[in-house]
């Protein structure tokens, strides 16, 4: 079977968050079950692409707005990756540095999907399906079905993945001259409470749609940005299957990034060899439970919790260290720099993106807090299970589906509320867990254990591509 993966991120040419991880990593585990896998995604003008050579395989042009655009297709390979790439480049669209932050977004969005399907159809590679990911790409059911452009690719099933549902894409009508032509009697397939709304429309037009954990699924169906409704409705085609990891890529036995490799056989000095390292560059008592967060620094990750968790927990306690990695809102990014000033000893962090630091943070914390308000899935906790860090979640989204509480036989900590109190309360029971050294390395042990790869999870997608 060949099967397109369609996105805006893929790691490792551009990530921004977990949906690079999960592009990067499911079209490889994929080919394990005879999937011929293919991805393509939009060229960026950035370090990880600079000075590697590209092959260039197809150059066409789109229309958008009365402008004719070149785009050009190219085919990038690497040792690191083992699905085929491929990246479209169009001048002043899709050659910017980052992926988004640009006023001219739906633009992007909009010529990506338009370049890739002009391709495909003049390419003749015949995919089985064409998986979306996010709203992104989530026009391509819609363009495909009812778009004469594209009438050579009617026939060809789609799956969209919501990744998050907090961001589907809208843009007014006044831009819907950006798309192809199509019957306007259609045009409500694209609406949804007056806006056009890509994540709508691919909810509608998509042959099936899944998320990214069946917790967030039932979530979606009572809770969903405004598109509950239509998730309920649509609830014969829509299904949650669970984000796995990959595990040559995050796997302490030999990540690079480490100070010291190490696997459950010496789980205690290989993270203490980590800690040692995290806690001499950013000036910690290696001796004290050190606690990690790692993540965008958004609302939805309950990062505007941090400041007054950190204040209401070093105030009493000087027993404990606490880092944060991350980048986002600026207010909460400015607390945090302050908090530095007020805790010197037990504070740090590290406001920026930086995946070599995310690494040994995952190996040398002993905890990782992850109190979202949402999380669709979170790959964090998987990671830090991997690396033998201890999770500190809300039970929500794929934190529910993966992580279970101690005190219920599991191996993590769990809270309910995403609120100080109920975060502070998890740090107290941690420290209370890194008290008793003994238990604590056993669960170090046991979580180290877990399996949380790709292998499952890419077998129901496999099962899913073959149901349509
Ligand atoms: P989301 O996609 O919502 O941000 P996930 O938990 O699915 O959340 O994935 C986040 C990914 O991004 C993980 O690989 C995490 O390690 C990485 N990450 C987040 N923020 C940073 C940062 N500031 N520096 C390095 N890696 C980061
Ligand atoms: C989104 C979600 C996150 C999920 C990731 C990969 O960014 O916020 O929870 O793990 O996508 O599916």
């Amino acid at each position: 079977m060949k099967i397109l993966h369609t996105s805006f991120e893929c790691h490792p040419v551009a990530k921004v968050g977990g949906l690079a991880d999960v592009v990067g990593a499911l079209p490889k585990y994929q080919s394990n079950f005879d999937i011929d896998s293919f991805v393509v995604m939009p060229f960026y003008k950035n370090t990880y692409l600079k000075k590697k050579k590209l092959q260039e395989v197809y150059k066409g042009t789109i229309d958008l707005n009365g402008n004719t655009y070149e785009y050009v297709v190219s085919k990038f390979e690497s040792k690191n990756i083992s699905y085929k790439l491929f990246l479209i480049q169009i001048v002043g669209l899709l050659d910017t540095e980052n992926v988004y932050g640009y006023t001219n977004e739906t633009h992007r969005y909009i010529g990506f999907q338009k370049a890739l399907l002009d391709w495909i159809q003049q390419s003749d590679l015949n995919f089985d399906v064409i998986h979306c990911h996010d709203h992104h790409t989530s026009l391509i059911p819609f363009f495909i079905n009812h778009c004469s452009d594209y009438k050579y690719l009617q026939n060809i099933p789609t799956v969209l993945t919501i990744h998050n549902a907090q961001y589907q894409g809208q843009f007014s009508h006044e831009n819907l001259d950006l798309l192809p032509e199509f019957d306007f009697t259609n045009v409500g397939l694209l609406d949804w409470y007056g806006s056009v709304n890509p994540l709508a429309a691919g909810i509608k037009c998509a042959t099936k749609v899944n998320t990214v954990s069946p917790s967030y699924m039932e979530e979606l169906k009572e809770s969903a940005c405004g598109l509950e409704g239509l998730l309920s409705s649509e609830s014969q085609k829509f299904s949650g299957i669970l984000n796995g990891i990959d595990t040559s890529v995050w796997n302490p036995e030999t990540d690079n990034s480490l100070s010291k490799n190490y696997k459950v056989g010496n789980v205690i000095s290989g993270k203490k060899a980590n800690k040692l390292a995290l806690c001499k560059e950013y000036g910690f008592n290696p001796d004290l439970p050190l606690f990690g967060f790692i993540g965008r620094l958004v609302y939805e990750k309950s990062a505007d919790l941090l400041a007054d968790v950190i204040r209401e927990v070093l105030s009493n306690n000087k027993e404990l260290n606490i880092f944060i990695l991350g980048s986002g809102n600026e207010e909460i990014e400015k607390d945090i720099e302050q908090l530095k000033e007020e805790f010197p000893e037990n504070f740090n962090a590290y406001i920026g993106y930086d995946e070599a630091l995310s690494h040994l943070i995952y190996a040398g914390a002993d905890f990782l807090l992850m109190p979202s308000r949402v999380e669709p899935c979170g790959l964090n906790q998987m990671y830090s299970l991997r690396y033998g860090t201890v999770p500190i979640v809300r039970r929500t989204g794929g934190l529910r589906d993966t992580v279970i509480d101690i005190g219920d036989g599991g191996f993590g900590i769990c809270h309910d509320q995403a609120s100080v109190w109920d975060i502070c309360y998890s740090i107290g029971r941690a420290i209370e867990l890194f008290k008793d050294q003994k238990s604590f390395r056993k669960i170090q042990k046991q979580i180290m254990k877990i399996d949380n790869s790709w292998d499952k999870s890419a077998k129901e997608y496999v099962d899913l591509y073959k149901s349509i």
